[in-house]
């Protein structure tokens, strides 16, 4: 199926069996491109990007990893962001999850700022001219700023995101594909 998402309630009950973290970003209001991987009978893998600043995150039910799931969920969800004018997409990873780390470099997502303390890195995927310069420059700014003050500029980042409300869904796709 593919279309607007409208029914997010709907989608919150689907993504039941998800740690809550991902149900919560999945369905929220704020995460406006929304790609699940169905077995027929329930979602085994979702990705989404949330507004303002195009965050991605991914989930795989763990019996269904190691299949590509997760690959095709992240390449259809940036496909959609490419198709509706998003300039980047980012993201947040542990270092210490190889599987992500693999995912992400395999579809094209490079590392902003590297947390080494807090074993993370912010990593983006310029979708277009403008997200290029906005990802030369951040990378720039990120590799000079000492990791404390980058720690704390983020949060402030993710508190502007939380307070910032206007958004409007944009893409939904469901695929059969796993089994
Ligand atoms: C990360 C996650 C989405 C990956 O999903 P998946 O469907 O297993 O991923 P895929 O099968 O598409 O691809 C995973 C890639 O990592 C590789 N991989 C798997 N385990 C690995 C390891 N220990 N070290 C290095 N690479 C590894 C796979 O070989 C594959 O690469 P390849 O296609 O070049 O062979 C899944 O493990 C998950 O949901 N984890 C929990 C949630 C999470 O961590 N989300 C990301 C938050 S940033």
């Amino acid at each position: 199926m593919n279309g607007v998402l409208e029914d997010r309630q709907q989608l919150a009950e689907k993504l039941k069996d998800f740690p809550s973290y991902y149900s919560n970003v999945l369905s929220s209001a704020h995460t406006s491109v929304v790609v699940c991987v169905t077995n027929q009978k329930q979602i085994v893998a979702a990705c989404g990007i949330q507004r303002p600043f195009n965050y991605l995150v991914v989930y795989v039910q763990e019996e269904y990893r190691g299949h590509g799931l997760g690959t095709l969920a992240v390449k259809q969800a940036v496909n959609i962001a490419r198709k509706s004018n998003f300039s980047f997409v980012n993201l947040a990873v542990s270092t210490e999850n190889p599987s992500a780390l693999r995912l992400y470099s395999k579809t094209g997502f490079r590392v902003t700022a590297l947390f080494s303390k807090f074993r993370f890195k912010i990593m983006t995927l310029p979708l277009r001219f403008k997200g290029k310069i906005v990802y030369a420059f951040f990378s720039k700014v990120c590799s000079l700023l000492p990791e404390v003050i980058l720690m704390n500029l983020v949060l402030s980042l993710m508190s502007v995101a939380k307070s910032i409300r206007q958004v409007g869904a944009v893409g939904f796709q469901e695929f059969l594909g796993a089994s």
